[in-house]
């Protein structure tokens, strides 16, 4: 997909100290209108600091930080808060509102009427494989982890916000429920064309999902290029390093679904040959 190259967010010159440490430097970042931007980089590497500098939880002590051509610092922090959605590793529903109170939470102090707040909650629901009849008066205690996550993520973009900040969102996921959230992250780019800005510290996850990528070591950002120009340029040997490791997962992924594709007769022989091969090491 081509993202139209509108500038949504700018970073200029942006830098965050904490005492006299750096956690974010010299950051000089355009973020486009409907793009599907992924930071990515190791831990303490400067993501979640870049990323609460849009919606104003951390302020930078240099440079600015532009949302929609005008400096954070000069809009009223609520109004703005209200167009950004923000969806965290850990999941925060409220345990004691149903699946649909937590959707429709924005929706209802933004004013919405009730018709058009549950026509948004069926929506959203269907859009991401939740019958709304099965899920809409469900706690949260009754969903597993892969479900409540998704109904977060409804929850950050119900009231259609300008651009959804997700920051390690499926880190606590096994691999199956995070397979099957990146394809629901996909889908709610691909439909509903949200600006997405999405921090991993996984290079797979990267590629699978981003426009553009950006890659941060030590508060900088090494190199903003496609999951494409990326893989075939790292900028240096770190970047490709981070490859190296993305592709022994991928590696990893696609025996275990060439494995989930034999059928039971030809998985006893794969399994007997493996544990073959064991025996015969030790
Ligand atoms: N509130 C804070 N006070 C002091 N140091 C911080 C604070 N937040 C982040 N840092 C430091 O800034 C660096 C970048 O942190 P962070 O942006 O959280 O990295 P990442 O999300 O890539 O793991 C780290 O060294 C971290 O310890
Ligand atoms: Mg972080």
């Amino acid at each position: 997909m081509q993202p139209e190259r509108i500038p949504l967010i700018e970073f200029k010159n942006v830098s965050k100290h904490y005492d006299s440490h750096a956690a974010v430097s010299e950051l000089n970042l355009t973020i486009y209108r409907g793009e599907f931007f992924v930071l990515v980089g190791g831990s303490g590497s400067g993501k979640s600091t870049t990323l609460r500098m849009i919606n104003a939880l951390t302020e930078p002590t240099d440079g600015n930080v532009y949302f929609n051509g005008r400096r954070i610092k000069d809009y009223d922090i609520r109004p703005l808060r209200h167009r950004i959605g923000y969806v965290l590793q850990q999941i925060a529903l409220f345990p004691t509102m149903t699946v649909a109170q937590n959707i429709e939470l924005m929706p209802d102090i933004l004013g919405w009427g009730k018709a058009e707040r549950k026509a948004r909650i069926n929506e959203l629901l269907e859009l991401v494989g939740l019958p709304p009849a099965q899920y809409r008066r469900r706690y949260p205690h009754e969903l597993s982890g892969g479900e409540q996550q998704r109904v977060g993520i409804l929850r950050a973009i119900a009231a259609k916000p300008d651009i959804l900040l997700m920051d390690e969102p499926f880190s606590a996921l096994d691999p199956l429920a995070r397979a099957s959230l990146q394809e629901t992250v996909s889908l709610i780019h691909k439909k509903l064309g949200t600006t997405i800005v999405f921090v991993t510290h996984d290079m797979g996850e990267a590629l699978k999902l981003a426009c553009r990528i950006g890659v941060m070591q030590h508060g900088r950002l090494l190199q903003v290029a496609t999951p494409q120009d990326i893989q075939n340029h790292p900028a240096d040997d770190y970047v490709r390093s981070l490859f190296s490791a993305a592709q022994t997962n991928d590696n990893a992924a696609s025996v275990i679904a060439a494995f989930t594709q034999l059928d039971e007769t030809e998985k006893a022989e794969v399994r007997a040959a493996l544990a073959l091969g064991i025996t015969r090491d030790a």
